[in-house]
This record gives structure tokens, C-alpha cells and sequence, in this order.
């Protein structure tokens, strides 16, 4: 309610209410496909992440996240000797200082129009991702039709459209990338059912079929791939980072070749490409694994196996981050982080079961939360918005959109952000409209994903299709986020601010229309959409 008028009503579902008989002090419904995200001030507007964690010694690299008009002429006070930044683009590149201990940095961005300031602290240690990793992945977008233009492609799309201004950071290569050796292509050739690549119709496989690996066992890519290392390298001129995909069995999922026996080759080699995170699937390794866990004491034995490549990339001159696929068997929660693994997925692909985005968000935010914390991520899958080109059933010529709403997706995005989960979307990067950006690039949602305290939400409530988060953030302020999940009819939600640590009077701010609502006491009651969201950062 607004200063000084009381609170009536408790809650309120619209069951059997007209939408007129819903009373709310804001009205937060969202029409269909609507943009709330402002477009960008000419002002300065440094964003990302206020800490960092990095490995003495390693290579470094950072786009300083920033919005506003160009030229934009950066600076950074407390930068370290083993550093440079480029002060028209905003790069940092160089190499992490070999003392370890916290250096505190400020960043400054300077145009026409005024300045922003922005601390950041970089913490040289053990960790890596001291907030959730962010980012694109080809596969929902792609899937097994993907080549060195379309990563090219995404990595503009992020730059050009102001993603990396919000703090997206890695361009992420997934499977495919590799050869299929001869004898696979047989056996996949007799199964087009089985194998999305037999699907996509657009493949060439003159260009994918050939010995995997040349005489000293090297890794070689695809033709779809024809140089690497200029890839990375063009991912890296542009300050973001790049992501690899492999599997600890001998296939990938597609039946490509994968690293089992080659692990430090492999590790090698993705370093020397410049690659600055691995995603790595269990695919065929499930029989090993299986073979493992019949030992009387398996969990060292399945560590180890796991561990093999994270102890190769961690001997690399770069920090790669890992990321482990394993669909959320034996518990990776348990162990991942214990041998190095910056994240973990907790179950199968959620593109093939995309209207359970929530339950995955309310899963790591009850039974899995304490696990998440700076450094170590439960991963519930990418963000799977705009056009996809796969589902559990249908592998897509081109690619379509998920079926979810625009309401739907507002809530997947406010979720990931919620529970700081990698921060990652996945989408058809060469069929992507000015909905899916306005979702992506807005920096006080990146602010809640990215805050440093790592918290995963608190479930305030959960009944009658209305859920209540709540997340503490570093400078005291609360995000708070109402969900109806009911899919036709509007709900209005109540809350109090004494339900999660509140008080009194607080500054109310809506997070997605990045508007101050004023002062609410002693708490708020909000109409929102079938489906419908509103994010607040309320402070006292
Ligand atoms: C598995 C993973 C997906 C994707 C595909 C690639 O299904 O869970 O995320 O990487 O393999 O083949």
C-alpha cells in the first residue's frame, strides 16, 4: 500500500472474480509480447559483476559491461601492472597478478553526456566464478547445424545489440563441433530417428565425416570449423570469452568424438584454441560410470574420473571454467564442487520439458540451495527463449519459438536471475526480435543475478498458484519477486514486508520497467497477468 494507507485485503486469486473486482495498489500485468525494458540512457551505465574471482598467474580478460552512447573513453583506477585496458573499448587483457589476496578496482566510463563509477573487485585465489557465469549457447538455437559464421554471429549479436553492455559474457560452442569418424556415420545413417543430426536437414556431412583425431591423437574440428584459434581469437578481440563442449566418453551425445583417453591432449589443445570454459556431458560415458559404481567405494573412483580433465585445464596458462552435464546423477551437487567444477546440471534438458522451468527454479531454491554459493552453481539449464530449433520430439528445419509467452518468459528470466543460476540463454542467434533483447538486456535484472552475496532466493510463499521469492542483495535492498502461475486468469498477490526481513516504509522499485514506485507501507499488493511476474528491489 501506499505511505500510510492500510492493508484490507490478505490475498487475492481471481477465482470467479471479474478482472475489474481485482483492487491492487500496482498494476503489474504485462501485455502480450510487450518490451519492458528501457531502451539504454546516453549516460554512462557500467553493469556486471562488482566481484571476480581469478587464478594467479592466469590470462586474463574482461569487457567492462557498459551502456550509454559511444565513444565512451574508459578508465580503471587500482588496475594491476600485469594489466592494460583499452581505454576506447573498455577491454582489460593481460595476466592475473601472481599475488593472491583481494585488489579493489574502479572503473570509469566517460562520454558526452557525464560519467559512471563502478567498483569491482578481483579476487586472486582459487575460485573462478565468484557470481554465476554468463552467457549464449548454440544448442537450443542450433543444435547439430552450427558453424564458425553462426558463433561468429552470436558473438556480434551480443556486442551489437547491447547484451555484452548488461554483462553477458561467454559465447558458447556445444556439441557438434568435432568430426564423425566413419563407422559412426554408418550407424547413425541407419537410425535417422535416433540422432537429431539425422534430422537436421540443412547438414552437409561431407564436412563432418572424417577421422576424428590425426596420427598423435589430436583432436581435429569439423569443417564447419575451419580455424579455431581465429575463432577464439575473434570472440576474444571483441573482450568476450569463449566456450568448448566435450564428453568424458568416447562419443558426445550426437556420437561425435569425445575425450575419453585423450583428457590432457584435449585440455591442451582448448587452451591453446583460448578457450575460457568447458562444458562437459556425460553423453557415453554412462557405462563406465555404471561399471565404476559397482566398486565397493565408488565415489572417489567416479571423482577421479571426472576430475581427470578439470586437473588438465587447471594446469593450462587460462582460467577455464567447467561445466558439468551429467543430468544431475549421483548427486553431482555433492561432489562437483569438491574437484573443481564451477557448475553442475540438475537434471535432463530442460528444452525438451520447457514448461517446467519453474519447478527447476523452485527445486534449486529449496531442496538444492545449499549448494549454490560464489564459485559453485547449480545449473538448472539455459535460458531456452525466442526460436528454438529442437524440442524433446521435433528437431526443426528452422528454428520456432518455445510456445511459452512473453509473461512465461519474463518469469524464466526473473527465475534464473532469482536463483542465481548460470545466467545463460540459448537462442537462434540469426532469428532473434526486439522481445528476446528487451528480456536479455536489462542491467538491474542482470544486477539481481550477478549481486555478490550469491544468495539463492528464499520461497516466501507457495499456494493456490502464487509464489513469492526473495533474495538479500549486498547493498541491503531486497529483491522480491511475484509469480501467478496460474495460466488464465489474474491473480492479485499481497505482500508484507515483514514476510522477508522487511520493514516499515520501503523505496519501492520495479526492476523491469526500471521505474521508483515510491514509498509502500507496509507492503504492496500487485495484479499481475495470467502467467504474469513483477520484480521489485525494495530498500529501507
Ligand atoms: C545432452 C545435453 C544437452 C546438449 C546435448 C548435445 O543432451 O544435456 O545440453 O549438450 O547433449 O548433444
Amino acid at each position: 500500500m501506499k505511505k500510510n494507507i492500510g492493508i484490507i485485503a490478505t490475498v487475492l486469486l481471481a477465482t470467479g472474480l471479474t478482472a475489474a473486482a481485482l483492487t491492487a495498489d500496482y498494476d503489474a500485468r504485462i501485455a502480450d509480447n510487450e518490451i519492458l525494458t528501457p531502451a539504454p540512457a546516453k549516460l554512462p551505465r557500467i553493469n556486471g559483476p562488482k566481484l571476480y574471482g581469478a587464478r594467479p598467474g592466469k590470462k586474463f580478460i574482461y569487457r567492462i559491461p557498459t551502456q550509454g552512447e559511444r565513444p565512451i573513453r574508459f578508465s580503471v583506477a587500482g588496475l594491476p601492472e600485469s594489466m592494460k585496458l583499452n581505454a576506447e573499448q573498455g577491454i582489460i587483457t593481460g595476466t592475473v597478478p601472481s599475488k593472491r589476496g583481494d585488489y579493489a578496482l574502479v572503473f570509469s566510463a566517460e562520454n558526452s553526456f557525464g560519467k559512471a563509477e563502478r567498483p569491482f573487485r578481483l579476487v586472486v585465489g582459487d575460485k573462478l566464478a565468484l557470481t554465476p557465469p554468463t552467457g549464449w549457447n548454440h544448442w537450443g538455437g542450433h543444435a547439430s547445424n552450427i558453424s564458425d559464421e553462426i558463433i561468429r554471429a552470436a558473438a556480434e549479436l551480443v556486442v551489437n545489440r547491447g547484451l555484452a553492455d548488461v554483462g553477458f559474457q561467454y559465447i558458447g560452442i556445444d556439441d557438434c563441433w568435432m568430426r564423425l569418424s566413419p563407422s559412426e556415420y554408418k550407424k547413425v545413417s541407419k537410425d535417422p530417428d535416433g540422432f537429431y543430426m539425422m534430422k537436421h536437414k540443412g547438414i552437409d556431412f561431407d564436412k563432418m565425416v572424417g577421422e576424428p583425431r590425426d596420427a598423435d591423437g589430436n583432436i581435429i574440428p569439423n569443417d564447419y570449423f575451419p580455424d579455431m584459434k581465429g575463432l577464439v581469437d575473434n570472440i576474444h578481440s571483441l573482450g568476450l570469452k569463449a566456450g568448448i563442449y566435450s564428453s568424458p566418453g568416447p562419443l558426445t551425445c550426437q556420437n561425435l568424438e569425445g575425450s575419453r583417453g585423450h583428457e590432457l591432449q584435449d585440455a591442451k589443445q582448448y587452451a591453446e584454441w583460448g578457450f575460457d570454459l568447458l562444458k562437459y556431458d556425460r553423453c557415453t560415458a554412462g557405462g563406465i560410470i555404471n561399471q565404476l559404481k559397482k566398486k565397493e567405494n565408488p565415489l572417489p573412483l567416479l571423482k577421479e574420473f571426472w576430475r581427470s580433465m578439470v586437473g588438465f585445464l587447471e594446469e593450462s596458462d587460462r582460467d577455464i571454467v567447467v561445466n558439468l552435464c551429467q543430468y544431475g546423477h549421483n548427486e553431482s551437487w555433492k561432489w562437483a564442487p569438491s574437484i573443481g567444477m564451477q557448475s553442475w546440471r540438475i537434471s535432463g534438458d530442460l528444452n525438451h520439458h520447457i514448461n517446467d522451468y519453474f519447478k527447476a527454479a523452485l527445486r534449486i531454491a529449496t531442496d538444492l540451495r545449499e549448494y549454490s554459493k560464489p564459485g559453485q552453481w547449480n545449473d538448472p539449464d539455459f535460458m531456452y527463449v525466442g526460436r528454438q530449433v529442437q524440442t524433446r520430439f521435433n528437431h526443426f528445419e528452422k528454428s520456432k519459438p518455445t510456445g511459452l509467452t512473453g509473461n512465461q518468459e519474463y518469469q524464466y528470466v526473473s527465475l534464473w536471475a532469482m536463483i542465481a543460476a548460470p545466467f545463460f540463454f540459448s537462442t537462434d542467434v540469426l532469428n532473434v526480435d526486439d522481445f528476446t533483447i528487451g528480456l536479455l538486456s536489462n542491467p538491474e535484472v542482470m544486477d539481481i543475478s550477478q549481486d555478490e552475496l550469491g544468495r539463492v532466493a528464499d520461497v516466501i510463499r507457495n499456494e493456490d498458484g502464487r509464489v513469492v521469492l526473495a533474495k538479500k542483495l549486498e547493498d541491503g535492498s531486497i529483491a522480491v519477486a511475484l509469480f501467478n502461475t496460474d495460466p488464465e486468469k489474474e491473480a492479485v498477490i499481497e505482500v508484507e514486508w515483514t514476510d522477508f526481513g522487511g520493514c516499515c516504509e520501503m523505496d519501492v522499485f520495479d526492476v523491469w520497467r526500471q521505474k521508483d514506485l515510491g514509498v509502500y507501507e507496509p507492503g504492496i499488493s500487485v495484479r499481475l497477468s495470467p502467467h504474469g511476474v513483477a520484480l521489485f528491489r525494495i530498500k529501507g
